[in-house]
C-alpha cells in the first residue's frame, strides 16, 4: 500500500502540507531500525491520549491547587498518573509526573536542592553524562556552579575520582546516571559519599528507567533523595519528564517544577504517561524489558566475536558504545553508512575521545525499539552482521535489503 492509497484524514484535508511531513515520518520509522539508545516506539494507546483533546486546558498549579478553574479531569488525570508512577517505582514517596522533559526534572530538581549558584558535581559530557548535569552550555551550568567527574580508560566511573570531586567542590548535590554509561551504577556507593560530604543525591535513571521499574537492573530508590526520568525512552511512554522524591523534599520539588521551572503542565502528556505507566504494570513489560536486557547483551557478544571493541567490555543494560578506534572509521562515518543501511544509529565520544564531537570514535546502540518490534537474538545476530559489515566497508545498499525485510516482517506498534 502506498501513501496515495491511504485514506484521506483530516488533517490531510486540513493541512496537506504538514500531514504530508508526518506521513513521510511514519514511513521513515517503518523502513528503519531504530538503535538509537534513547528513542522506542510507544504504543497506539500513548500516542491517542498525547493528542487528546485534554491539550487545550491550562492547568497550572497541582491537584486541588490550581491557577484555573475547570481542572476537575486535569486534577483526576495527574492523580492518576502519580498513584501509577509511585505504583511502578516501588518504594518511591512522591511524584512529580509534571516536568515536560528529562532536562526541565533536572533543572527542577537542582533548583531545589541546590539552589541558584548552588555547587553540583555531575558527570561530565564526554565520559558519557548528560548536558543537564552541568555542562557549561547547558542552564545547569550557567545557573549553577559545577564540577564534573570522569570515567576511568576502561569506560568506568571510578568512585574514588567522585570522591575526590566532590571533597574540593563541596557539592550540594551529587548526581548519578549518564547518557551513554552501559553499567549498573553503585547507588549505595554514591550515597555514601554524598553522606560523607553533606550533599544530597540525585539519581538520573533517564535511560534505564523502563528496565528499573520492571527491577532487571539495581534501582536507586532508597539511596538517592530524588529522581530524575525521562519517560521515552526504556520506559516506553510520551516524550516528557518526571522526579520521584522524598517526602520531606517533596514540596520544593513541586515548587522548583512549577513555577520554578515552567509554566502550565502539558496534560495531554501527563494522561499519556499514566497510560504508559499502565502498561509499565502489566507483567508482559518486565519480559519486554528482560528480552531489552538480553538483546543488548547478544549484540555487544557478536560484535565482540568479529572483533569489534565495546567500551567496559559489555553491558549490563540497554546500551552498547561500540569503540571504533582500532579501525579506520570515526563514529561519523559509520553512523552515515549505518543510515544509509536504514539502522537509525548515533556516533558518540568514546572515553579519551581524541576527535571532535561532530566527528567522534564510537557508535552508541541501543536495543529498547529493536526490542518493542520484536526482535530477538536471531535478529540481532543479523544487526551486528551488517554493523560489522558497514564497519568493513561493505556497501550499505546490500546491507539494506536485510533492514528492509526485518522491518517488513516486525512492523511498528
Ligand atoms: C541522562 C539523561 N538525562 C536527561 C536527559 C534529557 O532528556 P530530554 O531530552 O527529555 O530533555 C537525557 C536525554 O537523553 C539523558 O540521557
Amino acid at each position: 500500500m502506498t501513501t496515495a492509497d491511504l485514506p484521506m484524514s483530516l488533517l490531510h484535508r486540513h493541512d496537506a502540507e504538514v500531514a504530508a511531513l508526518l506521513q513521510r515520518e511514519d514511513e521513515r520509522q517503518s523502513a528503519t531500525l531504530t538503535l538509537i539508545a534513547s528513542e522506542n516506539h510507544c504504543s497506539p494507546a500513548v500516542r491517542e491520549a498525547s493528542v487528546s483533546r485534554i491539550t487545550d486546558k491550562y492547568a497550572e498549579g497541582y491537584p486541588g491547587k490550581r491557577y484555573y478553574g475547570g481542572c476537575e479531569v486535569a486534577d483526576a488525570v495527574e492523580n492518576l498518573a502519580r498513584r501509577r508512577a509511585l505504583q511502578l517505582f516501588a518504594g518511591a514517596e512522591e511524584a512529580n509526573v509534571q516536568p515536560h522533559s528529562g532536562t526541565t526534572a533536572n533543572l527542577a530538581a537542582l533548583l531545589a536542592l541546590a539552589g541558584a549558584n548552588g555547587r553540583i558535581v555531575g558527570m561530565a559530557l564526554k565520559a558519557g553524562g548528560h548536558l543537564s548535569h552541568g555542562h557549561d552550555k547547558s542552564h545547569t551550568g550557567v545557573v549553577f556552579h559545577p564540577k564534573q567527574y570522569g570515567v576511568d580508560d576502561k569506560g568506568l566511573i571510578d568512585l574514588d575520582e567522585v570522591r575526590a570531586v566532590c571533597k574540593e567542590h563541596q557539592p550540594k548535590v551529587l548526581i548519578a546516571g549518564g547518557s551513554s554509561y552501559a553499567r549498573n551504577l553503585d547507588y549505595a556507593a554514591f550515597a555514601a559519599i554524598a553522606k560523607e560530604v553533606g550533599a544530597l543525591l540525585l539519581a538520573d535513571i533517564a535511560h534505564p528507567s523502563g528496565l528499573v521499574a520492571a527491577g532487571v537492573v539495581p534501582s536507586p530508590i532508597g539511596h538517592a533523595d530524588v529522581v530524575t526520568m525521562t519517560t521515552h525512552k526504556t520506559l516506553r511512554g510520551p516524550r516528557g519528564g518526571m522526579i520521584l522524591a522524598r517526602k520531606d523534599i517533596a514540596k520544593q520539588i513541586n515548587s522548583a517544577v512549577f513555577p520554578g521551572a515552567q509554566g502550565g503542565p502539558l496534560v495531554q502528556q501527563i494522561a499519556a504517561k499514566a497510560v504508559a505507566f499502565g502498561e509499565a504494570l502489566q507483567p508482559a513489560f518486565r519480559q519486554y524489558q528482560l528480552r531489552v536486557k538480553e538483546n543488548a547483551a547478544h549484540l555487544a557478544a557478536c560484535l565482540l566475536d568479529a572483533g569489534l571493541d565495546i567500551v567496559t567490555g559489555g553491558t549490563d543494560n540497554h546500551i552498547v558504545m561500540v569503540d571504533l578506534r582500532k579501525t579506520d572509521v570515526t563514529g561519523a562515518d559509520a553512523e552515515a553508512r549505518a543510515l544509509a543501511a536504514g539502522l537509525s544509529v548515533n556516533k558518540n565520544a568514546v572515553p579519551g575521545d581524541p576527535r571532535p564531537p561532530m566527528v567522534t570514535s564510537g557508535l552508541r546502540l541501543g536495543t529498547a525499539a529493536v526490542t518493542t518490534r520484536g526482535f530477538g537474538k536471531a535478529e540481532i545476530a543479523r544487526i551486528a552482521a551488517v554493523i560489522v559489515g558497514l564497519v568493513r566497508g561493505e556497501d550499505p545498499a546490500k546491507s539494506r535489503l536485510v533492514v528492509r525485510e526485518l522491518c517488513e516482517r516486525f512492523p511498528l506498534p
